[in-house]
């Protein structure tokens, strides 16, 4: 077993070279088409702390705590496995709608509302997975990290790029706030709007059109 740094700067390092196996463990396992389950999000999470963190590595927590600067509390630890069981069967049903849509995107001949329709189908599926590994909070810590990953993993499984979304200092807030909203009222366009300003930057500036409309 690896112990935990004592040191804080020896553990951002580590959690950094965590977070790069991570990604590329999301873009082997896009390619390689098996399941993509909450036993994936564990395995993303592994990847993140088997080297910093390793008590911690890919397992549920086994305490409360609070999410800094938030007002959601995240549930109990003792109903983690439940609900991530009943997310697990939620996403399976999810994943099964979207791999209809991945076809439009591949299509040859290429029908321009189906395919939109096919991409913001995929941006909710990974906006619904990002925000419901938040809410439950499964891990002791890491577990934003964990959610931007799967979310990318989704993006990448269904034909799309893996984005950043930005959480740094300045966009903390509106990060945390697409979160709340999510929480409070069940309105993802926040977050979603987020993931569309990052695949735009992936691709340029190219898929402008399929910007949902700002209110
Ligand atoms: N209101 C909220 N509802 C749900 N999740 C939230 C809310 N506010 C913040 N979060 C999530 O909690 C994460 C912080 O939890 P945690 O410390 O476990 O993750 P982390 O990966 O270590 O943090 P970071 O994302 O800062 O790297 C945030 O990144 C965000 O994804
Ligand atoms: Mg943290």
């Amino acid at each position: 077993m690896v112990q935990r740094p004592k040191n804080e700067a020896e553990l951002q390092e580590r959690e950094a070279i965590g977070v790069i196996r991570a990604s590329r463990f999301i873009r082997r396992y896009a390619k390689a088409h098996t399941k993509i389950s909450m036993g994936t999000v564990c395995r993303i999470h592994r990847e993140i702390f088997s080297f910093a963190w390793s008590d911690i590595a890919g397992t549920y927590r086994g305490e409360n705590l609070e999410i800094t600067d938030s007002h959601h509390h995240p549930p109990h630890y003792t109903e983690v496995p439940g609900l991530m069981e009943n997310a697990d069967e939620e996403l399976a049903e999810k994943l099964e709608a979207v791999h209809m849509a991945e076809g439009t995107i591949r299509d040859e001949v290429i029908d321009e509302e189906s395919a939109v329709g096919a991409i913001d189908h995929v941006i909710k599926t990974a906006a619904w997975l990002h925000h419901v590994i938040t809410y439950i909070h499964p891990f002791r810590d890491g577990n934003g990290r964990t959610a931007r990953l799967a979310a990318n993993l989704i993006l990448e499984r269904f034909g799309l790029v893996g984005i950043s979304i930005k959480v740094e200092q300045q966009n903390k807030n509106r990060y945390r706030k697409a979160l709340a909203q999510i929480d409070d009222h069940g309105d993802y366009e926040p977050l979603v709007e987020m993931m569309y300003e990052g695949l735009i930057e992936r691709y340029e500036g190219v898929p402008m059109k399929f910007y949902p409309a700002k209110k």
